[in-house]
């Protein structure tokens, strides 16, 4: 088994209204993507790490990879996500077995929960970190109205990294582009192969950076583990 990671940032971060991409903007002096390629990087059980971005930011980026300690893949994304990490898929090496595809907006994946995925596909076909949602949620008609509203317990808010076989991911990738179907995540184009998916415990800090608010959020997020780093020392 080799275990790599596809990290997309090539997202535009429209919601964040920044007028650049998300990723480059900074929790505690360090931009977001860097926060998360260093959690992947400094764990021994990821083989390769294969970053996706945008075309405008590759000399930025190249500039910044030279700077790192660490070998990093840049590829190149696409218009949605899923042609962002179709194309980092296909830039892992051959001795690849297993992959993790995250989101780069994604910076407090920890150590554990990295460990914790990996060790959970092993024997799983396709793994999800999830947890469980706090909200009651309904499902609201294009009229306004509440049409249900499911039991709390079944249901989870889905995060990155997903775990997978490379072959069964690829597979779903290949299918979806050749049938024009779309997921909203990469689980659900295995999933509409039939195959089963498991989820594994994420956390509540996992967050996405994905509006101005999760800014202020993340730089709290941020402060207090350097700060608990900087006790345990
Ligand atoms: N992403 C990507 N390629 C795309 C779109 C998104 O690699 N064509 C990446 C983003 O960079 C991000 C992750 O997928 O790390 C999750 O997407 P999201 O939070 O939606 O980021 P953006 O698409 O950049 O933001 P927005 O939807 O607000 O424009
Ligand atoms: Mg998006």
């Amino acid at each position: 088994m080799e275990t790599s990671v596809v990290i997309v940032a090539a997202g535009s971060g429209k919601r964040m209204g920044a007028g650049k991409n998300k990723v480059w903007l900074s929790l505690q002096h360090k931009p977001i993507f860097q926060h998360t390629v260093e959690v992947f990087a400094n764990h021994p059980g990821i083989a390769e790490i294969v970053l996706v971005i945008n075309e405008q930011d590759y000399q930025e980026m190249e500039k910044w990879c030279k700077r790192m300690p660490h070998s990093i893949i840049l590829e190149i994304g696409g218009a949605e996500r899923q042609d962002s990490v179709r194309n980092g898929l296909h830039a892992l090496s051959d001795s690849c077995t297993h992959v993790l595809i995250h989101d780069a907006a994604r910076p407090f994946i920890t150590h554990e929960q990295i460990t914790n995925i990996i060790e959970k596909v092993k024997d799983q076909q396709a793994v999800v970190m999830a947890v469980p949602v706090k909200d009651t949620i309904k499902v609201v008609g294009p009229d306004g109205i509440v049409k249900a509203t499911p039991a709390r317990e079944s249901l989870w808010a889905v995060q990155t990294p997903q775990a997978f076989p490379l072959s069964l991911v690829k597979d779903a990738h290949r299918y979806a582009q050749e049938h024009n179907k779309t997921g909203t995540d990469d689980a659900m184009l295995v999933e509409m192969l039939g195959h089963a998916v498991s989820i594994v415990d994420g956390s509540y800090e996992n967050i996405k950076i994905t509006t101005p608010d999760d800014l202020w959020l993340g730089e709290e997020i941020m402060k207090r583990r350097l700060e608990e780093r900087k006790r345990k020392r």
